[in-house]
């Protein structure tokens, strides 16, 4: 009698912690897609393939993807890598910078079911990217963050250093790049969704020398 007592408060426990483990989950994902400076909004598939496209990614030893979500465009790169026997030769590292848990989480599950071409390729890091302690110059940045992020983001780069390149999905690079930064292609793709088709953009930068 003792027993089952003890058993059915033991069970109730554990259903509690469930139900609050769960809980926290659910608040976290929302917090994480909606009271985000930046919400999460995975890029499809069209444009996934357009950037992977992009010759100019690959003139760099990284890529890296500022705010990397779920990892479609780390993940996609890195596939592109892997099927391109010239540039697997290249051991070009694809990083992802992202500052929420459950994207992230997400990336790293890809990331662990990806073959392992992939998975040598690809880095993700669980980082707010105001606060990366450096930046490379070899390297070639792409973004897919709203103009608000990008103009803020131009302090970290002038205290951390430019990259080389710059791939911005979506948005031109604020005025205050002009400094640095020249554009040098454009790249149009078409999106299919639930509003419709859409024509996008993507911008392709160069860092302007001396
Ligand atoms: C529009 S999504 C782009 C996701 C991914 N790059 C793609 O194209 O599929 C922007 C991502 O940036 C992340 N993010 C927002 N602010 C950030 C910050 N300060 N540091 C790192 N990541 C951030 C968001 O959590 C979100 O996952």
């Amino acid at each position: 009698m003792l027993y089952s007592k003890f058993f059915i408060i033991a069970l109730l426990v554990f259903m509690l912690f469930i139900v609050i483990a769960l809980l926290s989950l659910f608040i976290h994902l929302l917090l994480g897609i909606f009271a985000n400076e930046v919400p999460f909004v995975a890029s499809r598939r069209e444009a996934v393939k357009a950037v992977a496209s992009i010759e100019a990614l690959y003139a760099y030893p990284e890529v890296w993807d500022i705010g990397s979500g779920g990892g479609d465009i780390v993940l996609g790169v890195a596939t592109h890598i892997c099927k391109n026997s010239k540039l697997k030769r290249k051991k070009i590292k694809v990083i992802g910078v992202e500052k929420y848990l459950t994207p992230f989480v997400l990336a790293k599950l890809r990331y662990i079911f990806s073959g392992r071409c992939v998975r040598k390729h690809v880095k993700f890091k669980l980082k707010d990217a105001f606060k990366l302690r450096s930046i490379p110059s070899k390297a070639c940045f792409f973004f897919y963050m709203l103009p608000a992020f990008l103009e803020r983001f131009y302090t970290v780069l002038e205290k951390k250093g430019f990259p080389e390149c710059i791939v911005s999905c979506a948005f031109e690079l604020p005025e205050v790049y002009d400094n640095h930064y020249k554009l040098v292609a454009t790249k149009e793709f078409t999106e299919d969704s639930l509003f419709g088709t859409q024509n996008k953009h993507i911008f392709i930068y160069k860092k302007q020398q001396g």
